[in-house]
C-alpha cells in the first residue's frame, strides 16, 4: 500500500497525547535495542535520531548513552516540545527524513519503530548513509512481514514490510556490516476488535488507511474478525538491527 506521508503526519500529531500509555510493544524494542547497541559502543560523538514522536526512545538515549550533540528528527512538529523536554539543548530537524539536509555527518544514526513508514527501505538507507562516518553505526527497529497479521488477514490493509533477511541483504549491498539482527513477536490481548482499533489509533497507526473509517467500515471490520478468531489478538513482530558502515562502502544511486 503507498504510505501517503500527510496522512501519517496527521495521525501521529492526533495520537501523541495517548502514544506513551498505548506503545508498549515500542517501548520494549526501543529497551531491547538499547541494550544491544551498549554492547558494541555506549560513547558517540553526533548522534541523529530519525522519527522522534514523543521521545520515547529519546529517554533511552539519555539513560544510556555518552555523547556531545543530539539531533532529532520528526515530520511531526510537535515532536520537537517533547524532544526539548527530555534533551534542552537538543537541535531538531523538522521534515521527512528523506530531505534531511546532508551536510553534517553522524557517528550514530538511530531510530526505533519508524523504518516501515518508508516505502523504500534501500533508498532510506542510502541516504542516511551519506550523512554518516566512516564506521558509523546504524541502530534500529522496524517490523517483519508477520507484523499485524491480523489485521492484513481481514481488512488487507498493511505496510510494506521487509523480512530480517531482506533487510540485512540490503545493509550489505549498501557497504554495512551487520552486527546483530534479531526478531522477535508479541501478542498483545483485547476484550473485543473495538478496542485492538482503539489501541491501534492510540499508537498512530491507523495511517495504514488514507481514507477515515466509517462507522459501517468499522462495524464490518470487527464483524469479520469475529468471523475468523474465536479471541481478539493482535500480532506485534518488530526485527531490531545494527549495522556499521564501512570505511569506504558502495555507493548506490539514490534514483
Ligand atoms: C511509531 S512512532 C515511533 C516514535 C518513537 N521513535 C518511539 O520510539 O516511540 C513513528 C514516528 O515516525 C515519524 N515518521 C513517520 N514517517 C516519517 C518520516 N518520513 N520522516 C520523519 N519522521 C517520520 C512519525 O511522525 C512518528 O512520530
Amino acid at each position: 500500500m503507498p504510505v501517503d506521508f500527510k496522512h501519517v503526519k496527521k495521525q501521529f500529531e492526533k495520537s501523541m497525547a495517548d502514544y506513551d500509555n498505548n506503545a508498549v510493544v515500542q517501548e520494549l524494542m526501543a529497551s531491547k535495542m538499547m541494550g544491544e547497541l551498549c554492547k558494541i559502543s555506549p560513547e558517540y560523538e553526533n548522534i541523529l535520531e530519525i522519527g522522534t514522536g514523543t521521545g520515547l526512545l529519546t529517554k533511552y538515549i539519555v539513560r544510556n548513552l555518552k555523547y556531545k550533540h543530539y539531533y532529532g528528527n520528526d515530520i511531526v512538529e510537535k515532536s520537537k516540545e517533547y524532544v526539548k523536554k527530555v534533551i534542552p539543548q537538543a537541535d531538531f530537524i523538522y521534515g521527512n527524513a528523506m530531505k534531511i539536509k546532508r551536510d553534517r555527518k553522524f557517528d550514530l544514526i538511530i531510530s526505533n519503530a519508524v523504518f516501515q513508514w518508508f516505502e523504500n527501505f534501500e533508498k532510506l538507507l542510502n541516504i542516511l548513509s551519506c550523512m554518516m562516518m566512516p564506521d558509523g553505526i546504524i541502530a534500529f527497529s522496524t517490523f517483519s512481514p508477520e507484523n499485524f497479521q491480523e489485521i492484513s488477514n481481514v481488512s488487507g490493509l498493511s505496510l510494506n514490510y521487509k523480512s530480517k533477511d531482506e533487510l540485512v541483504c540490503i545493509l550489505n549491498k549498501l557497504g554495512f556490516e551487520v552486527l546483530y539482527a534479531d526478531g522477535f513477536c508479541k501478542e498483545l490481548k483485547f476484550n473485543n476488535p473495538l478496542e485492538m482499533l482503539v489501541h491501534l489509533k492510540k499508537t498512530g497507526v491507523n495511517s495504514l488507511s488514507d481514507k477515515i473509517w466509517s462507522l459501517k467500515h468499522i462495524k464490518g471490520f470487527c464483524e469479520k474478525y469475529n468471523e475468523k478468531y474465536p479471541q481478539t489478538v493482535l500480532t506485534y513482530s518488530p526485527i531490531v538491527i545494527i549495522a556499521r558502515l564501512n570505511a569506504n562502502p558502495v555507493k548506490v544511486s539514490d534514483n
